[in-house]
């Protein structure tokens, strides 16, 4: 049922934990099933240039938050703009249909830790 991408990523996530010096933080829930993910990033110009997350959810949730920490490393903040919860899905190699709704947390966390650097820097 899960590809051995989310298998790994769930068993061994990446960038987990706490970031005290973020630039930008995205907190988002699940109203589907009440998980909840928080991003970190670190951004240096316009790339984020770190990540971590910390994930209170499901074992998809779990893996979508490892696998879009990686993803966002090095990308310029419009690159990172456009994953979207397909791009996260398909980096993983798919995820069950009724599990499709735990990428949504990762790429709206994304977008949120995003404009939440944003709204920093233009004040
Ligand atoms: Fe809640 Fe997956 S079941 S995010």
């Amino acid at each position: 049922m899960y590809s051995q991408k989310v298998m790994d990523h769930f068993m061994n996530p990446r960038n987990v934990g706490e970031m005290p010096d973020a630039d930008g933080i995205g907190t988002e829930g699940n109203p589907v099933c009440g998980d909840v993910m928080k991003l970190y990033i670190k951004v240096d110009g316009d790339r984020i240039v770190d990540a971590k997350f910390q994930t209170f959810g499901c074992g998809a949730a779990i893996a979508v938050s490892s696998m879009i920490t990686e993803m966002v490393k090095g990308k310029t903040l419009d690159e990172a703009l456009k994953i979207s919860k397909e791009t996260v899905a398909d980096a993983l190699d798919g995820l069950p249909p009724q599990k499709m709704h735990c990428s949504n947390l990762g790429a709206d966390a994304l977008k949120k830790a995003i404009e939440d650097y944003l709204s920093k820097v233009k004040k």
